[in-house]
């Protein structure tokens, strides 16, 4: 790798977008560009070949993502949604809280759906703070948002929820919400350690609402990464233009296939790229080419699907308790209300 072998983090989040309804402050603007390079540079010469699926989210991949949840094939987010309007009013009377925090928020249409509740309940003057690694995707919501709901105050941040939950300013009595199974997309590992640094910034009082995929039929679950008009095909490809432009690499999209089945042993979808040629990957910033063969993939998301032992298992880890289990009629989402006690 070239640049310098070691520097330092800042947190400290570049000055944002301001106006009466709206701030954004960017904590990425202050990360090091150094870091990102690396990231991509270490999964394309680890033994699998992987891209992180942050990378996914560039302006056209959050515009693809948004195709994805109104595919027919992909049940996740119009049965979570469902889930979202039938318990909205009593999660409202429950928690009553004026601010909200939503991780990974993406478009605002589920938010949308509580903020809905929270007029319907008497709450005027609301704050809303979504948190994306997407700036475009969180400008545009924020925008949204306001312009629907003229009291609530919108503190938008752009970050990374893996390393900068930390940063996110202090509250009281907060309903932080983490919805999409994004916390599908997090290694094992990684997903308990992010449901701790979740409960370690939650106070007595605070809800934290998690929505999870649940295990199911295979046939159902790979249908809806392997639509008829293949828009998932397109997103699993995009992340290599995202890595063209942040890593200057020399990948051709059209050179790979989009591949997602389930693996029931790990309990997750896996996507993956796979080569259809010998491929020789380089840029500027690496310190040496990458080799592909033909038939060899990249491995760029996984997607956990989740039982009730599992959520049973989360709160026990966290010290976090289950406050409600919300589902469907197949029971094919949940969406799991936490409080934290202390
Ligand atoms: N919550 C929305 C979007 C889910 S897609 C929904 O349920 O439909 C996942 C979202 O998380 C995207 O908007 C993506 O930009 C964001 N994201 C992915 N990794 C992230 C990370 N490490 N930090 C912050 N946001 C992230
Ligand atoms: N969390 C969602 C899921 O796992 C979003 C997602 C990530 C996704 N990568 C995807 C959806 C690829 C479709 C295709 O389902």
């Amino acid at each position: 790798m070239r640049g310098p072998a070691h520097q330092k983090e800042t947190l400290d989040p570049a000055p944002g977008v301001v106006t009466d309804q709206i701030s954004i402050t960017n904590f990425l603007q202050a990360e090091n560009e150094y870091e990102v390079i690396a990231e991509i540079f270490n999964g394309l010469t680890a033994e699998k070949k992987t891209i992180s699926s942050k990378y996914f989210y560039d302006d056209t991949g959050s515009q693809l993502f948004e195709q994805i949840t109104l595919l027919p094939e992909y049940y996740p987010t119009r049965t979570e949604k469902s889930i979202l309007q039938r318990v909205a009013r009593d999660i409202v009377a429950f928690h009553g809280a004026p601010e909200i925090i939503e991780l990974g928020s993406g478009d605002c249409s589920k938010i949308s759906i509580l903020l809905d509740a929270f007029q319907e309940g008497g709450f005027e003057s609301l704050s809303y703070l979504p948190v994306d690694v997407s700036e475009a995707a969180v400008i545009q919501s924020s925008e949204e948002l306001i312009d629907k709901y003229p009291g609530l105050q919108v503190q938008g941040i752009v970050a990374d929820f893996m390393k900068h939950l930390d940063g996110l300013p202090d509250g009281n009595n907060r309903l932080i919400c983490f919805f999409g199974s994004t916390l599908g997309n997090l290694g094992e590992k990684e997903a308990t350690e992010f449901i701790c640094s979740v409960k370690r910034i939650m106070k007595k009082g605070d809800s934290f609402l998690l929505g999870l995929d649940i295990v199911k039929d295979t046939r159902t679950l790979e249908l809806a990464y392997n639509d008829k008009q293949c828009i998932t095909d397109a997103f699993n490809k995009n992340i290599l233009s995202a890595v063209n432009n942040l890593a200057a690499t020399n990948f051709h999209p059209e050179d790979f296939k989009h591949r997602a089945f389930f693996n029931a042993e790990r309990s997750r979808i896996e996507m993956h790229l796979v080569a259809l040629k010998d491929l020789v990957i380089e840029s500027p910033h690496f310190s040496q080419k990458i080799t592909l063969k033909k038939g060899e993939t990249i491995h760029t998301e996984n997607s956990r699907k989740f039982t009730h032992e599992d959520i049973r298992q989360m709160a026990n880890d966290s010290g976090l308790s289950i406050q409600g289990i919300h589902t469907d009629h197949h029971e094919w989402f949940s969406l799991v209300h936490f409080i934290c006690n202390g």
